[in-house]
């Protein structure tokens, strides 16, 4: 089976540790096509952790999280929301940039959505990220991130926006749509502002 967890180095004492470990995972084949692993950023006492679903374009070439077109829109959105950027931790479920390429299009790469399995083989890394964080909330970004953290069966559309239990952890979690929804979607305003009312709950736990 896929699984990322025989690359997770046990009881890592931080970030950095997991970070070059996962440099080098090969525990799905979505290693082989991508550029490099994006592993989280950020704030590691951050109250807030923010889940995507995966690395797009840019952040396979950059090797960071949410620093194309989805994370322009999202550093918005958090501000409107109120969360400050330096309070703030972002991961994504599935650490490598799965694409597809057509031929006819040249050399562009276009976003395909992981699938359970890879989720599933990449969790170990959320995992271990998570042991090293204590954050207040935590914001699903989207429904591969919903799945990853509270199972296959969960549903963002109808469980969006309000505050959830996350047993696991004893902590907090609000499930919200992914920012690139908002870049595709006719009705862009709104979907922006939903996405601005969803972190302003998140926002409301920090006090
Ligand atoms: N979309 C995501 O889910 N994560 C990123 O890092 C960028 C775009």
């Amino acid at each position: 089976a896929y699984d990322a967890g025989p690359f997770v180095p046990d009881n890592a004492p931080d970030l950095d540790t997991l970070r070059t470990a996962a440099a080098g995972c090969e525990g799905c084949p979505l290693h082989a096509p991508a550029t490099r692993t994006v592993f989280g950023e950020g704030n590691p006492h951050a109250r807030v952790l923010l889940i995507g679903e995966q690395p797009g374009d840019q952040e396979d070439r950059q090797g960071k999280p949410f620093v194309g077109p989805a994370g322009r829109l999202l550093d918005r959105a958090l501000e409107e929301a109120g969360i400050e950027p330096d309070d703030t931790y972002t991961t994504n479920a599935v650490k490598h940039f799965k694409f597809t390429q057509v031929p006819e299009r040249g050399k562009r790469r276009i976003h395909k959505s992981p699938t359970l399995r890879e989720t599933t083989a990449c969790k170990p890394w959320l995992d271990a990220e998570m042991s090293l964080l204590d954050p207040d909330v935590l914001v699903a970004l989207g429904a591969t991130a919903g799945k990853a953290l509270l199972g296959s069966r969960f549903r963002v559309t109808e469980r969006r926006g309000v505050l959830l239990p996350y047993e696991e952890r004893g902590e907090c979690l609000v499930a919200t749509i992914h920012p690139s929804a908002v870049l595709r979607a006719d009705d862009r305003d709104a979907m922006y502002e939903g996405l601005v009312a969803d972190l302003r709950v998140a926002a409301r736990v920090l006090g």
